[in-house]
Formats: C-alpha cells, sequence, structure tokens
C-alpha cells in the first residue's frame, strides 16, 4: 500500500485534522486498497463509540412546494412539470403515530421553503408531536429561515435541524445556485443553528457539477471547523427537469471515501447513509455503514405523496427504503452485523 497515503490516513485519525491540501492530495490519489484501510479505521472508530448500533429516522416530506430555484433540484420552482402538494398537521400526526409504532424515536420533518408553514403553523405542529410522544426527537429541515424563527421552533420543541452547505466554496456555490440565493446567508444559517441550541446537520453532494478534488477538501475543512452534529452527503444525482438533466452522477466509491474521512474527522458525527446513495445502488446503504454511516432514514411519507417529491430521478421510496418495510431494512443491517435500535439516536458528546 502506498505508505504516504496510509500516513495520512494515520495522521487523520490521531489529530482529526489535514490541511486543505493533505485532503486534496488523499482524494486525487485514492485508491481501492487505501480506501478499504479508511474504511476499517472508520468503523473501528464508529463502533467505539456507537458499537453496531444503527439509528433510524422517519422520513416526513411535508412539502414540495419551494420558493427558490436551486439548479439541480427536481422540486425548483421553475419545474412547471412537477406535481405539488402540502401535507396538514393531522397527516402529519398520523405519519408520526405509524412511525412511533414501527420504532422510530426521530421524526424528519423535511420540505422546500414553502411560505405556507409559518411559524405558528410549525410551532403547533411540533408542539403536537412532542405533547403526545415525550420520548421522540424532532429534526426539521425546511430551508433557510431568520434566526428569530429558528429561535420560536427550537422553543417549541424542535431538537435538530439539517440545512446542509451544499459546498463550501462560494464559486461553486453560485455554480449550483440562482443569482438571489447567497452562500454567506447559508453559512450563517447554519451558525445561527448552532448558536441557539440545535444539534446540526450539513453536508453536500459528491459528484455535483464543477465541485473539484479542491471543492471537496474545503468542504472536509469545513466540517472540521464547523464540528456539526450530523453530515448528509449523497451521490449528486441529475433530474430530467433541471438544467444539468445531462451530468453525470456521482459516484458510490467517492460518496464512501468521503463518509470514511468524515467519520475520522469527526469521530462522533451523526453520519446517514442517504437516499440518494441507496438509489444508485441497490447495496448503497450497505455499502455506505461499511464505509463509516451509523444512520438510515427511512421514507415515512404518505404513500400518495411519495413519488412527487422527485429532488433527483428515480429517487427510492420503496423496498427498505420505506418505513413500512422495517423488518427488509433489520435484515439487511443484520447481514453485515448491524442492529437497528429504537432509540432517539443523540450525538454521543462524552467522546
Ligand atoms: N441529487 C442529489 N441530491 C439532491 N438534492 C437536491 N437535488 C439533488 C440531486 N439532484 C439534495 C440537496 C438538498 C437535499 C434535500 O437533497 O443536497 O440539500
Amino acid at each position: 500500500m502506498n505508505n504516504e497515503l496510509k500516513q495520512l490516513v494515520c495522521k487523520l485519525q490521531e489529530e482529526l485534522s489535514l490541511s486543505l491540501a493533505e485532503y486534496e492530495y488523499l482524494i486525487e490519489n485514492r485508491t481501492s486498497e487505501i480506501a478499504e484501510y479508511l474504511a476499517s479505521k472508520a468503523v473501528e472508530v464508529k463502533k467505539n463509540i456507537y458499537s453496531n448500533a444503527i439509528y433510524i429516522r422517519g422520513l416526513i416530506e411535508i412539502s414540495n412546494i419551494c420558493k427558490n430555484d436551486c439548479f439541480y433540484c427536481g422540486i425548483r420552482r421553475s419545474n412547471k412539470n412537477c406535481d405539488r402538494y402540502r401535507i396538514t398537521k393531522e397527516e402529519i400526526m398520523e405519519c408520526v403515530r405509524e412511525g412511533y409504532n414501527l420504532g422510530f424515536r426521530t421524526f424528519v420533518l423535511q420540505g422546500g421553503e414553502d411560505s405556507y408553514y409559518t411559524d405558528e403553523i410549525l410551532c403547533d405542529i411540533i408542539c403536537c408531536i412532542k405533547k403526545e410522544f415525550s420520548d421522540v426527537a424532532v429534526t426539521l429541515s425546511l430551508g433557510e429561515r431568520s434566526k428569530e424563527s429558528y429561535k420560536k421552533l427550537f422553543d417549541a420543541g424542535a431538537d435538530r435541524y439539517l440545512l446542509r452547505h451544499e459546498t463550501a466554496n462560494e464559486e461553486h456555490y453560485k455554480k449550483l445556485h440562482p443569482e438571489e440565493m447567497s452562500f454567506k446567508n447559508r453559512i450563517e444559517c447554519l451558525h445561527n443553528l448552532k448558536e441557539i441550541g440545535y444539534q446540526v446537520g450539513c453536508g453536500f453532494m459528491v459528484g455535483s457539477p464543477y465541485q473539484t478534488n479542491k471543492t471537496l477538501a474545503k468542504d472536509l475543512k469545513f466540517i472540521e471547523k464547523f464540528k456539526p452534529d450530523m453530515v448528509g452527503i449523497g451521490p449528486f444525482v441529475p433530474h430530467k427537469a433541471t438544467k444539468f438533466a445531462n451530468e453525470g452522477a456521482g459516484t458510490v466509491e467517492l460518496t464512501c471515501f468521503l463518509l470514511s474521512i468524515i467519520r475520522l474527522i469527526h469521530p462522533s458525527v451523526l453520519l446517514p447513509a442517504t437516499t440518494a446513495l441507496g438509489t444508485i445502488d441497490s447495496s448503497g446503504r450497505e455499502k455506505g455503514i461499511l464505509a463509516g454511516a451509523n444512520v438510515v432514514m427511512p421514507n415515512l411519507s404518505p404513500i400518495s405523496v411519495r413519488k412527487k417529491y422527485e429532488l433527483y430521478d428515480n429517487k427510492l421510496c420503496t423496498d427498505a427504503e420505506s418505513a413500512q418495510n422495517k423488518k427488509e431494512l433489520e435484515e439487511k443491517m443484520k447481514k453485515i452485523g448491524y442492529e437497528i435500535v429504537v432509540d432517539r439516536g443523540d450525538i454521543r458528546k462524552e467522546f
């Protein structure tokens, strides 16, 4: 094995940090051999903290209405072929009740930036969930909002917030988003969320258009400095109604390599094997776990809307991706030596 690369992996494991140039070098020169070595270290670190537990989150896609026009996203405002929907508080509560009975103790309310969901409406929903189920965590993934709004939602009982930074390089950010969206605001949102007290998740797509090993190195450096509690990464997958329709998808291989690096940077981080990873490869989820991930987020949305939340082509929402098929997921995890637990799955802070 290339000794230089091996030493970089050891340095990362010991110091939880590399320079930008070192991250870039490691990505640029990776081989399957070093990827295996890196994954074995990542799994070792993960198991020391979380043993063989896999945390699950019930993902409820509350609306595909979005005011933004991100170039990569299937539910972007200008996609006129998108069949728009939003679900009611009662429908959300039904999903939560069903999920609770299935053993979910975290619910992720995710949606486009839909102005229907005022602070008042969201606070009411969050309070309702918390009142009926005192032992669950509520995660929000509803895009950019004001600090005041984030604070109100937190005070209403929201525990966590996912907001992918998408890329830590401002030039790259501009190539993925229309002019009215700002990199600075996105990063500011992440800092605001942390300041308020949320457990915060950032993340990015792997293989997005114009991404380079340099921009990836910046993403890793950002994660190192920001110290998020969660990091969501998954391959970019083109969507037919976007300007990136003909771009290539990201790979399982690079996604897994980056999952391992992120695990070593931040040993206790909550790291999902994402739906996108499961979409481009039928054993993608398992590969993600074996590279260092420890979370899966099955779909708990009402069946009638599932197909409509199409961020990218052929997004999985059936089989083990569906919360109702938890048994199938359990078996898949068991086969690779892991166990799904009934637990809120908070980050372990003591390590
Ligand atoms: N491919 C993969 N991931 C995507 N997302 C949006 N569009 C795509 C796509 N075409 C991701 C973004 C967003 C999250 C909800 O889904 O990173 O933050």
